[in-house]
């Protein structure tokens, strides 16, 4: 085995795409998740696709106790990949304490109890919304952090800061921030995707949805922005190029490749995609038509973001491969297998 990597929210979206590429890149995975998001049947779907099964604990991180109980039972952990947090922009913005709760605390408890148990480093998941919206596109990782615009997006500065300050005081492990931009579609077995509970906040799933007939229409949020068709742009990244970040970033904290102990990369595939053109491809390569009406804008949508990958295309060596028809269509495949008649 190469490791042990810990996986908090490993039974997501994001985090089961990341354990399948980190068992068949022969990490040995323990999944902890309190599965208020997600579902234990997507740990079969993961076995299915790799042939192990990987350990799992139903476990907030928010149980001080619980973590330091699992971290005792399961020696030797090399590295954690945190995924695990609350992510519904709107929902953040309802329950704001809900949100500050459980992303930061969460993340504060694992910090404090890596270096005792001898945990030497950790992959955070951010996100683009960090940037806000950016003066310049594309955007780098130097791009200006601008005020939030919701509590989740907060959440992501405040514990990107908290990482930095842990370790700027001398703490005895390294990070590597993730900043992903929009993840998109599905493994290619269509043995997992992406399962949001209820109505879905956004738009892929409720593409798929929408041409599943399980949503009677989709809701464009706007098309009166200043961009070419009018409709907001962003970097749509396949979920499974993302996944394979993850496992670099992992080899590049174990085998000390990084000169410092803290490092940011945008994943992305730095081109940007309209919400109207994303539409059509959907319905091109699926051969579906898509019921969509244009309607008011979403609250705190950003105009336009897309990335520029080349810091992370170079020195992680990391390129987003798939392309978006291939995306959409595995997004397809999945809708279709994974919610027949629901
Ligand atoms: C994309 C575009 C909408 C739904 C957020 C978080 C980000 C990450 C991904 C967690 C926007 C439009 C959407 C719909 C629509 N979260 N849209 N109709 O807001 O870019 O990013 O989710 O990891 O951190 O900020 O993603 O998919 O919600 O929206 O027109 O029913 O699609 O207006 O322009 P977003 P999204």
């Amino acid at each position: 085995m190469k490791g042990k990597i810990l996986v908090t929210g490993g039974t997501g979206y994001i985090g089961s795409h990341t354990v399948v590429e980190l068992q068949q890149t022969g990490y040995e995975v323990i999944i902890i998740d309190n599965l208020s998001n997600s579902n234990a049947d997507v740990i079969d779907g993961i076995e299915r696709i790799t042939g192990i099964r990987p350990a799992f604990f139903q476990l907030d991180c928010n149980d001080r106790e619980g973590l330091k109980r699992m971290f005792k039972e399961n020696k030797g952990i090399d590295g954690i990949i945190h995924f695990a947090a609350s992510k519904a922009v709107g929902e953040s913005v309802k329950k704001p304490l809900l949100y500050y709760r459980n992303n930061i605390v969460s993340l504060i408890n694992l910090l404090e109890l890596m270096p005792q148990y001898g945990v030497k480093g950790i992959v955070f998941s951010s996100s683009c919304t960090v940037y806000g919206q950016p003066d310049i596109l594309p955007v780098t990782e130097n791009a200006p952090i601008k005020p939030a615009l919701s509590p989740y997006g907060n959440t992501k500065q405040i514990n990107e800061e908290i990482i930095h300050d842990t370790i700027y005081a001398g703490a005895p492990f390294k990070s590597i921030i993730l900043r992903y931009f929009n993840p998109i579609g599905a493994h290619p077995s269509a043995e997992i995707g992406e399962l949001p509970n209820g109505v879905p906040q956004n738009l892929v799933p409720f593409i798929t949805q929408t041409a599943a007939g399980i949503r009677k229409e989709l809701k464009v949020f706007g098309d009166d922005y200043n961009t070419p068709d009018g409709s907001c742009i962003r970097d749509y990244i396949n979920v499974v190029d993302l996944a394979k970040a993850h496992v670099i970033a992992v080899e590049r904290m174990n085998t000390n490749k990084s000169l410092s102990n803290i490092e940011t990369f945008n994943l992305g595939t730095g081109k940007g995609v309209s919400v109207l053109e994303l539409i059509k491809t959907f319905e091109k390569v699926n051969g579906v038509p898509l019921n969509y009406k244009i309607v008011d804008r979403r609250e705190g949508d950003i105009e336009k973001v897309w990335a520029d990958p080349d810091y992370a295309n170079r020195v992680l060596g990391w390129q987003a491969k798939e392309t978006l028809e291939d995306t959409l269509a595995s997004a397809w495949k999945w809708q279709l297998r994974c919610c027949k008649g629901k």
